[in-house]
């Protein structure tokens, strides 16, 4: 099924007891979703995830690195306004009084897609220079799901080390790797495939996630 077909089920299943699903911890009637767009390649993945809670009941608050606008605008041609028009909030990249760097404001969880590897060490040592690792490191202190879909090969141990690190600390390392036996027929859906996987590693339950021998609901 394409994305606009499975959105306009969503729509359907928008009941208001469907719409407490994701969020009963947090933030009332809709989680609240961190989306962090670093300078890795595939800041489409970014997009998508931003697409995708357009049709969930997902509250969805954006940071993008400066490398991320630059990689975006290469790859794909996204300007920061055309992502910051997907998001529910947008904040820029210094904004370190922005409400997303305190841990008193209540979020459901945050992804990182794509994570680059500066982005990653930074937040493996707890450096957090800028809006969007502090916003990271918050979620870590908190206890909240933290998705890294760090995008680099090959690793060396030093890259290694510090996902390890933050593996202990309770992140999620989530690489954007695509899963053939879902048999995607372009990158499209190999795309999305992977930005569903990652709001499901969220917490973010989703309908354009196929699950293995899963009847579809
Ligand atoms: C087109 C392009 C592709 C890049 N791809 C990657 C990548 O896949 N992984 C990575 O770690 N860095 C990649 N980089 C380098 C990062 O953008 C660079 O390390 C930057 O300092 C990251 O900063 P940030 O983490 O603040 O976004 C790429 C840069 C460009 C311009």
């Amino acid at each position: 099924m394409k994305s606009s077909e499975r959105g306009a089920e969503v729509a359907r299943n928008h009941s208001p007891s469907r719409k407490g699903t994701a969020s009963e911890t947090s933030t009332g009637d809709n989680a609240r979703l961190i989306v962090g767009i670093s300078g890795a390649s595939g800041t489409v993945l970014g997009r998508r995830i931003l697409e995708l809670c357009r049709e969930l009941p997902v509250e969805t608050h954006l940071v993008i690195s400066r490398a991320g606008e630059m990689t975006a605008a290469y790859e794909t041609g996204d300007k920061r306004t055309d992502l910051a028009a997907l998001a529910d909030r947008h904040y820029a990249i210094n904004d370190i009084g922005a409400a997303i760097a305190s841990g008193s404001y209540r979020s459901h969880g945050m992804i990182i897609a794509p994570c680059s590897i500066k982005t990653m060490s930074e937040i493996a040592t707890g450096v957090t220079g800028n809006l969007l690792t502090r916003a990271a490191d918050v979620m870590l202190k908190e206890r909240r799901p933290l998705v890294l879909m760090v995008r680099e090969m090959p690793l060396h141990a030093g890259h290694l080390r510090n996902m390890l690190s933050l593996a202990e600390l309770g992140a999620i390392i989530a690489p954007p790797v695509p899963a053939f036996y879902d048999r995607p027929r372009d990158i499209d859906e190999m795309v999305e495939q992977m930005a569903a996987r990652a709001l499901d590693l969220a917490g973010i339950d989703n309908p354009y996630l196929h699950r293995w021998q899963q009847e579809e609901d």
